[in-house]
């Protein structure tokens, strides 16, 4: 048995993008052998300010959402961050393995300062090394997420790659993620190029799994396209963002593979592809949008069930952790 872990930031409302790129997979993970453990990245949302009210209602929303999706919290387990200290302190350790090229590479750190490097917190340029301890401090092995994630699950494994040369232990695993092949990258329905997102500014440019069936069948009836018709073949889809895009999400909402698409809409304008495109994102979107607001409810029992995942959790990384501060040196704490 492998152990899978996976997080989530709560900030902001899940798109379409972060269900086909990875909660569905989650979801799916849950059937196999392995144990599932899921985490809503509390810690990682702080990188950037967040209000605090808003913060505590996000990460309940989240959880609901989580739920909703389909994670069942007795076979998985789920849990906030910032409730199992082990992230904190692994990510310490590993914030001294690192090294400071590394993390001067990562693009989303890139895009996310931009031309601010100096005014963004110190937390967002060593946000990958907390990730890797996330997922270090299980010795979890497999990973699913979206495409966007690949360059920092390969900086995870440079970190235990280095951490067991320093201290001549072969104590982390390497990890291997698991991106879903059709939807690794969701893109925005205003502009094809760019990946979409919960913090783009345009809400047009997204599907939030809490958006009712008029805002789900206006927001693709608006979404960019070009005057061509629909093509016979995906190789003709290459230099056409926007289409590529369409035909994906389609084929990944209702299973079918992207050619059958293709073969049921080639020649025909964008107006009758949209209007099938629309109805499959409602009959699955919409659902999950009300048994959200039903989870979202009950705050009790949310907390409950993150303060009980939290627990399991905790059993899991603790030993795992203090293993690793003994490696490192550290005389026993108070554990
Ligand atoms: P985040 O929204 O950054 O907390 O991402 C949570 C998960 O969703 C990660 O596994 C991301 O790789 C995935 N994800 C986010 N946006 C997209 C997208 N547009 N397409 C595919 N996967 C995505
Ligand atoms: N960085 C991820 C994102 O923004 C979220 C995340 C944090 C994560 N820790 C993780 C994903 C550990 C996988 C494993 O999407």
């Amino acid at each position: 048995m492998a152990r899978i872990f996976s997080g989530i930031q709560p900030t902001g409302i899940a798109t379409l993008g972060n269900y086909l790129g990875a909660l569905r997979n989650w979801v799916a993970l849950q059937e196999g052998e392995d144990e599932c453990i899921y985490c809503l990245v509390d810690l990682h949302a702080i990188t950037v300010f967040q209000d605090p009210a808003e913060l505590r209602e996000q990460t309940f929303a989240m959880a609901a959402l989580l739920l909703a999706c389909g994670i069942d919290p007795a076979r998985s387990i789920l849990f906030h961050q910032s409730a199992v200290p082990a992230h904190v302190r692994l990510g310490w350790i590993f914030n001294c393995v690192a090294r400071m090229g590394w993390l001067k590479r990562m693009t989303q750190f890139k895009d996310k300062a931009g031309k601010n490097q100096e005014e963004v917190s110190t937390g967002l340029f060593v946000y990958p090394n907390l990730m890797a301890a996330d997922i270090h401090a299980y010795h979890a092995t497999r990973v699913p997420v979206g495409d966007d994630q690949l360059q920092h699950l390969e900086l995870a494994n440079d970190i235990a790659e280095k951490f067991n040369h320093d201290y001549g232990v072969a104590f982390f695993p390497r990890i291997e993620p698991l991106v879903p092949p059709e939807t690794a990258r969701v893109m925005s329905l205003r502009d094809g190029t760019r990946k979409m997102s919960k913090s783009d500014p345009s809400d047009q440019s997204r599907i939030n799994m809490t958006d009712d069936a008029d805002a789900i069948a206006q927001k693709i009836r608006r979404a960019k396209t070009d005057p061509e018709p629909l093509p016979d073949h995906i190789g003709a889809l290459a230099s056409r963002p926007e289409a590529r895009n369409l035909v994906g999400i389609f084929a990944a909402i209702t299973g079918e593979s992207q050619e059958a698409v293709l073969a049921r809409f080639a020649g025909s304008g964008f107006g009758p592809f949209k209007e099938k495109l629309a109805e499959a994102l409602v009959a699955h979107i919409v659902p999950v949008g009300e048994r959200t607001r039903a989870y979202l409810a009950d705050r009790t029992e949310l907390e409950r069930i993150l303060q009980t995942g939290a627990r399991r959790a905790a059993a899991i990384a603790n030993p795992i952790t203090a293993a690793a501060e003994r490696i490192v040196g550290f005389l026993p704490g108070a554990e």
